[in-house]
C-alpha cells in the first residue's frame, strides 16, 4: 500500500496540488495560533463571527450537559432528538420552505439529494463550477449529466432544449452563491427556464445563508423569490457558526429523502450540542438582524478600498473575495508572503478551482475591527503590487 500512496502522491506533487494539514488554535473569532504564531485568519466561513458568541455557546453548553455528548446512532434507528424538531420546523420557517430536514453536513446533504430523487431517466444540468459536493452526487446518481458554462442562461437553455424530450425530465442544479467566485447565480432566470421547460430545481445556499436578504434567509430572499427551488441546502457550518446542513424542500420530498438518502439514513445524527447551537444561532439572528448589516458594512469597507487600489474583483459580492492570480506557483508565492506578514490565508488550486485560476479566497467577516481590515487592504496591496499581480 505504501508504494501505491507514494506513486499516487508523486502524481498529485506534479500537478503542483499537495496539500498539507496545518494545525491551528482559535484565540477569538477573528484569530487563530498557527505554529507559535497569532494571525489574522482570512480563511473563515464564520461570516457573521457568531462561533465564540457567549448566548450561542451557553445554550451549546447546557444541550451538552442535559442530553449528554453524542447522538450514538442514526436517527433512522434510534429516534430523533427533539432538539431536531424544534431546528427543523424554525428553519423551515425561517427559510420559507414547507418542510426541513438536517443533514449531518451540507456535503452529506448533497450526496444524499440527487441519487435519491432521480432516475437513470433524468438529466441534470449542472454549472460548470458547482461544489465538490454536488458534482460527487452527480456522479452517484443514475441521471445522465450535463455541463453548463458557468451561468451562461444561453448555454443551459441550448443543453436542455437537446437533452429534454419524451418523457425525460430535468434537475438544474447549481449553488446560489458560488463558493470559491463569490458570485451570484441567475436563479431568477434559472427559474423561468424551469417553468418553460417541466423541470426541477436545486439550489445549494451554503454561502447565502445567513448573509443574504434582509433577514439573512439567503440569496433567494435577496432576489425576492425565497422559497422558490424544489430543493434548497443550506448548512449551519457558516454563517450561523455552527455544523450541520439542512434540505428545504415541501413534505413529499422531505419523506422520499428520509427513506432513500443514504447520507441521512446510515450515519450517526448530530450531536445535541451542535443541534443546539445551530437553534440558538438562528434564534439570535432572527432577534439581531442588524449583525448582517454590520457584516455588510465591512464587506463594503474592504470592497470599496480593494477595488480602487485595483484589485479584479470580478463579478463577486459578498463576503467571498477572489484574488485571481493565475498560476499554482504565484499563488503560493502570494500566501507565503501574506503568512509572513500574520495574514493567514490558504491559495486555493485546481481541482477546487479550474486551472490557471488559481487564487487567493480571502473572506470578510463581521469580526474585524477597522484597524484589522486596514491592515489586511494594505498587506494584500503591497504584496500583491511585489509579486506584479495588479
Ligand atoms: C457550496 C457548498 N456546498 C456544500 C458544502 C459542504 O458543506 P459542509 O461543510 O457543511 O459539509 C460547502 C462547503 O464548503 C460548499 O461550499
Amino acid at each position: 500500500m505504501r508504494e501505491r500512496a507514494k506513486k499516487l502522491l508523486e502524481e498529485i506533487r506534479k500537478e503542483g496540488n499537495y496539500r498539507t494539514i496545518r494545525y491551528v488554535k482559535p484565540l477569538s473569532e477573528t484569530k487563530i495560533l498557527y505554529n507559535g504564531r497569532e494571525y489574522l485568519n482570512l480563511t473563515s466561513n464564520s461570516y457573521l463571527s457568531l462561533h465564540f458568541h457567549p448566548e450561542i455557546v451557553s445554550f451549546a453548553k447546557e444541550a451538552l450537559s442535559s442530553y449528554g455528548v453524542g447522538s450514538c446512532s442514526s436517527r433512522s434507528l434510534s429516534g430523533s432528538l427533539d432538539l431536531l424538531r424544534t431546528l427543523e420546523r424554525e428553519f423551515a420557517h425561517f427559510k420559507g420552505y414547507k418542510r426541513c430536514l438536517v443533514f449531518s453536513c451540507g456535503f452529506m446533504a448533497n450526496m444524499g439529494i440527487l441519487p435519491a430523487i432521480t432516475t437513470p431517466d433524468d438529466v441534470i444540468f449542472t454549472d460548470e463550477l458547482n461544489h465538490s459536493s454536488l458534482i460527487h452526487a452527480i456522479r452517484l446518481s443514475k441521471a445522465k449529466k450535463v455541463i453548463y458554462r458557468h451561468k451562461d442562461l444561453d448555454h443551459l437553455e441550448d443543453c436542455i432544449k437537446r437533452e429534454i424530450r419524451g418523457k425525460k425530465k430535468g434537475f438544474i442544479v447549481t449553488e446560489s452563491i458560488f463558493s470559491m467566485d463569490g458570485d451570484i447565480a441567475p436563479l431568477k432566470e434559472i427559474l423561468l427556464l424551469k417553468e418553460k421547460y417541466g423541470l426541477y430545481t436545486i439550489v445549494d445556499d451554503a454561502h447565502g445563508t445567513g448573509v443574504f436578504g434582509q433577514s439573512g434567509s439567503g440569496v433567494e430572499e435577496e432576489l425576492g423569490i425565497k422559497g422558490s427551488a424544489d430543493i434548497h441546502m443550506a448548512t449551519f457550518g457558516k454563517a450561523l457558526g455552527s455544523y450541520g446542513a439542512a434540505v428545504l424542500s415541501e413534505p413529499y420530498t422531505i419523506r422520499l429523502l428520509v427513506n432513500r438518502a443514504r447520507s441521512f439514513m446510515y450515519t450517526t445524527a448530530l450531536p445535541p450540542s451542535v443541534i443546539a447551537a445551530s437553534i440558538a444561532s438562528l434564534n439570535f439572528l432572527k432577534r439581531n438582524p442588524k449583525v448582517i448589516r454590520e457584516l455588510w458594512a465591512n464587506v463594503d469597507y474592504v470592497r470599496e478600498r480593494l477595488s480602487s487600489l485595483g484589485f479584479d474583483l470580478k463579478d463577486s459580492r459578498g463576503p467571498i473575495v477572489p484574488i485571481i492570480v493565475g498560476s499554482d506557483k504565484m499563488a503560493l508565492k502570494l500566501q507565503r508572503m501574506l503568512m509572513s506578514k500574520g495574514l493567514f490565508i490558504q491559495a486555493i488550486r485546481p481541482p477546487t478551482v479550474p486551472p490557471n485560476t488559481s487564487r487567493l479566497r480571502f473572506t470578510v467577516v463581521r469580526g474585524y475591527t477597522k484597524e484589522e481590515l486596514d491592515y489586511i487592504v494594505e498587506t494584500l496591496y503591497t504584496s500583491a503590487k511585489k509579486l506584479g499581480i495588479i
